[in-house]
C-alpha cells in the first residue's frame, strides 16, 4: 500500500505550509523596492506602513503568492516565509547562522534524514531549524545552550517554524562540555556534532566520547583564532581525521537586459567551518609526511603543538 500523502491543511514536520493563508501563520508582504515585512495573521488586525494599511482579513483564507494594495494605494507581494527568510527576520538572542552556512553545515557535514545530531550552542535556533528539516522525523536533534535566555528565543522560534513542538528535538540548559553525553545519557552515541559557540576546543574531548566511528564534527566560528585553536586542538587530540576549513562567499548578480553584472553588495564575511572525522577507539590518522610550514609553530605560536614537531627558531620566517 503506498503511504498517505499529507493533507494540505497538515503542518508537515518541513515547517512548509500549503493551501490558505490562516490565523496564527507568518507571512511576509514585500513592497515594490523590495523592502519586507513580516507579521502574524490576527483576525481584526491591520498591518500598517507610511504606505497605508491592508486589514489581514484580506489575506486570511487566500493562497499564498498575490498581490494587496494597500488602503493608500501601494502593492505588496503575499507570501509565506521560506525557511531562509524567517531565519534572518525572526527574534534573535544571539547572532545567527547564516543560510549559506547552514547549507554547506547540512550538506559538508553530511547530516542525513535519521542521524543523531547535537548541536550546540542553539542561540536563536536557526540552524537547529535546518538540522530538524534535515535529519527528519526519524532522526534527532539534541541542542545544548548555556544560556537559559537564549534557549527560550530558539524555543519560540523552533516551535514558531514548525507549528508546534518537533519531536525530534530536545533542547538541554548545559555547557556542552560538561553536559555531554546528555540526561540519562540520550547523547551517547551520536552520528553528527555541530558546534557554534565561542570556544569549541573546549568540547573537543567530551565531542570525541559520543561520537561514532566515522562520525563528523563540525565548527562555525567567526575569527581566524578561533579557526587555528579548533584545528590545532582537534589535530593535536589523535582520536580525528586531518581537519578541514573553508569559508563560502555568495555574491548576488543583476542581470537586466545587457547590464549583466555582479551586484554592488555581498555578505563580505560570516564565519569559517571546520570539519572531521571520528576515528575508530584507539586508531590514529596516519602521520603527516610533510613537515609544518617553517616559522608555522615558531616562537610566536602559542596554541597546542601537534607531536613530533622538530625544533623551529625564533629567527624562522614564515612560510610565504
Ligand atoms: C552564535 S550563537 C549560536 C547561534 C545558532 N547556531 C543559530 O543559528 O541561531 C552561540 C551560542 O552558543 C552558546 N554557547 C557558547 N558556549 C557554549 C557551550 N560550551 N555549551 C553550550 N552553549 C554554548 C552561547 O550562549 C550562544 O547562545
Amino acid at each position: 500500500m503506498s503511504p498517505t500523502p499529507p493533507s494540505p491543511q497538515q503542518p508537515s514536520l518541513s515547517g512548509v505550509h500549503t493551501g490558505p493563508l490562516r490565523a496564527g501563520e507568518w507571512v511576509r508582504l514585500t513592497d515594490s523596492k523590495g523592502r519586507r515585512n513580516n507579521f502574524c495573521l490576527e483576525v481584526g488586525k491591520k498591518f500598517f506602513s507610511n504606505k497605508g494599511h491592508v486589514d489581514h482579513g484580506e489575506l486570511i483564507g487566500r493562497p499564498e503568492g498575490f498581490t494587496v494594495t494597500s488602503s493608500l494605494g501601494a502593492e505588496y507581494l503575499v507570501f509565506r516565509p521560506l525557511l531562509n527568510e524567517f531565519v534572518v527576520s525572526m527574534p534573535r538572542g544571539a547572532a545567527v547562522v547564516y543560510p549559506k552556512d547552514a547549507a554547506q553545515i547540512v550538506a559538508m557535514a553530511d547530516v542525513f534524514p535519521g542521524a543523531r545530531v547535537v548541536e550546540a550552542g542553539v542561540g536563536s535556533g536557526a540552524l537547529t531549524c535546518y538540522l530538524l528539516r534535515a535529519v527528519g522525523p526519524t532522526g534527532r536533534v539534541s541542542s545544548y545552550e548555556r544560556r537559559e535566555e537564549f534557549a527560550d528565543v530558539a524555543r519560540r522560534n523552533v516551535t514558531q517554524w514548525y507549528a508546534g513542538e518537533h519531536p525530534a528535538w530536545s533542547l538541554t540548559i548545559g555547557d556542552l562540555a560538561d553536559a555531554l553525553p546528555g540526561p540519562d545519557g540520550q547523547d551517547a552515541e551520536v552520528d553528527r556534532v555541530i558546534l557554534d559557540m565561542l570556544a569549541p576546543w573546549d568540547c573537543v574531548e567530551s565531542v570525541a566520547r559520543v561520537l561514532v566511528p566515522g562520525g563528523m564534527v563540525c565548527a562555525y566560528v567567526a575569527t581566524t583564532t578561533q579557526l587555528s585553536k579548533t584545528v590545532e586542538t582537534l589535530r593535536v587530540h589523535g582520536g580525528f581525521t586531518e581537519p578541514q576549513a573553508w569559508e563560502t562567499l555568495v555574491r548576488d548578480w543583476h542581470v537586466e537586459g545587457l547590464a549583466v553584472r555582479p551586484g554592488h553588495s555581498m555578505v563580505g564575511h560570516t564565519g569559517f567551518l571546520v570539519t572531521a572525522r571520528r576515528m575508530a577507539p584507539g586508531e590514529r590518522p596516519p602521520t603527516k609526511r610533510r613537515r609544518p610550514a617553517p616559522g608555522a609553530y615558531g616562537v610566536d605560536y602559542t596554541g597546542p603543538r601537534p607531536e613530533g614537531l622538530p625544533p623551529q627558531s625564533a629567527e624562522e620566517p614564515l612560510d610565504g
